[in-house]
């Protein structure tokens, strides 16, 4: 097989002349070369050379001339330099361990196979020649190839020395596994079994980031399975397992939560790309397993589940080394309220818990309905479809009640600065209990949403609380 058009135009072409000026080997290796035969094209280039890479990177920085400058790391020996749209990685072949976690220096005088030998799938350890004598060869000593074609994650060595070189990757496979729905081979997934505990020398912040790649892949939930199966998720998030598992008391049995948060997970992914959304799949019902209860005249329940895994999320969060942030305090929000749309659709729907839930909700109403859609994956097709026809209602009213009395961001027409001034007082509890009062009985549909009703009623509040009018306040905008 040859790459010969692949490789010709930049930035390859000057990475191939600076080999060849400066008698240097060099390779396209890795994630680039498995991403070309799979047909994904991708911006972001793996280079192994003969000899020092950061040497290297920074002749063909040199080359490329202004701005383009190198960035070291010289703790793994890697250099980067950035082309246009390119991300380009360069690497001096090695012998030992591509990232290996030992303080031991890296040497650079391994040969093009040992280099190959140590990095992490066949798939990953191809490799294509920029080099005269056989530019645009494929050299491929682990037949990834074939891999490729069978849709199969294997080590290129003993799956035992590839982890133990780096635990991360059996992290890695499973990644790879979601993202390109690919098998693992069964010796490696045997070994990934035996090498489980090594995760635990991984830092927090590598685990989190190839979590975050699983929950991004198109069906997330094919890897939290192997991660199930392995072992490994027991270890890295031993609270998402404790959802895991039925008990029955009296014949009855609740559902598998475990189960059930994945098909969540699986049904928001295939509506949304966020992040964020889908964390909240994964978290929506993470205090099941704390809360639950066999009540003889109810059976199993969970009461309170959504305020105790709101508050769960921060711990979560920290534990796991996701960002302590607005994206947190998202996800918090839509575990708290992801029960509030489903009541509603089993109810006679009221203009007033419709306006609640858009106060509540602000602009995150709809990613909320998106969750809850999501969140009904009864195997009696026939409650689906009874379900998701209540939902059209709950949206439909969500969006004649926002036309009518817009809601969302909404922030109650009289402020705290307007009681104050009216009554002439100072900041205290009463304030907040007027202002209070003002927003609840626009919520409940008793005021209408504006300033001069909203004022009037301030003022019967405030005069039942024993304050004298001492200013009349005119309406912000209009001062
Ligand atoms: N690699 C490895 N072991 C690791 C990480 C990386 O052997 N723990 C090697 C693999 O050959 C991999 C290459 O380094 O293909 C580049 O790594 P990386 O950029 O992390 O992954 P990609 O394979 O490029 O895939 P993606 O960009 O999707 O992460």
């Amino acid at each position: 097989m040859n790459f010969f058009d692949k490789i010709q135009d930049e930035p390859f072409r000057s990475v191939a002349q600076v080999a060849d000026e400066n008698n240097r080997s060099a390779y396209v290796i890795g994630g680039y070369v498995r991403d070309l035969l799979l047909g994904r094209p991708s911006t972001d280039v793996d280079f192994v050379i003969l000899g020092s890479g950061i040497t290297f990177a920074k002749k063909l920085a040199e080359k490329f001339g202004n701005g383009n400058s190198v960035r070291y790391f010289k703790n793994f020996g890697t250099a980067m330099v950035k082309y246009k749209s390119w991300d380009l990685e360069f690497v001096g072949a090695r012998k030992e361990s591509y990232r290996s976690n030992s303080r031991k220096p890296i040497v650079e005088n391994g040969s093009l196979t040992d280099d190959q030998n140590r990095r992490d799938f066949t798939i990953n350890a191809m490799s294509i020649s920029l080099n005269k004598n056989d530019f645009g060869k494929l050299h491929d000593p682990f037949n990834g190839l074939n891999d490729l074609g069978n849709r199969v994650i294997r080590t290129p060595l003993d799956p035992d020395i590839t982890f133990s070189d780096d635990p991360l990757r059996m992290m890695r496979a499973v990644r790879f596994a979601s993202q390109l729905d690919f098998t693992i081979a069964e010796s490696t997934f045997e070994a990934i079994i035996r090498n489980k505990n090594r995760i635990t020398i991984v830092s927090g912040e590598r685990i989190i980031d190839e979590v975050n790649k699983i929950i991004m892949a198109t069906k997330p939930s094919i890897g939290f399975k192997l991660l199930e199966e392995s072992g490994i998720l027991k270890i890295i998030f031993p609270k998402f397992i404790a959802l895991k598992g039925v008990e029955k008391v009296k014949g009855l049995a609740h559902k598998d939560n475990f189960y059930h948060t994945l098909q969540v997970l699986d049904n928001v992914a295939e509506k949304s790309n966020s992040l964020w959304l889908r964390w909240a799949a994964l978290l929506h019902d993470i205090a099941k397993p704390v809360t639950k209860r066999f009540e003889p005249d109810l059976g199993w329940t969970f009461h309170g589940h959504e305020f105790v895994g709101a508050k769960m999320v921060p711990g979560i969060f920290k534990k796991l080394k996701l960002p302590l942030n607005e994206k947190m305090r998202y996800v918090q929000k839509l575990v708290q309220l992801h029960l509030r749309p489903i009541v509603l659709s089993q109810d006679i729907v009221s203009d007033s818990a419709i306006r609640r839930l858009l106060f509540d909700a602000g602009n995150d109403i709809y990613d909320l309905m998106l969750l809850c859609e999501a969140d009904i994956t009864s195997k009696n097709e026939a409650k689906i479809k009874l379900y998701l026809e209540n939902f059209t209602l709950v949206r439909e009213k969500l969006k004649e009640v926002e036309e009518k009395d817009r809601l969302l961001n909404w922030q109650p027409p009289v402020n705290g600065e307007i009681i104050m001034e009216t009554f002439g007082l100072r900041p205290s509890k009463t304030v907040g209990k007027i202002k209070t009062a003002i927003r609840e009985a626009i919520l409940d549909g008793n005021l209408h949403n504006n300033f001069r009703e909203a004022y009037n009623f301030m003022i019967e509040e405030g005069k039942r609380c024993g304050f004298e009018v001492k200013k009349i306040v005119d309406e912000p905008s209009q001062k």
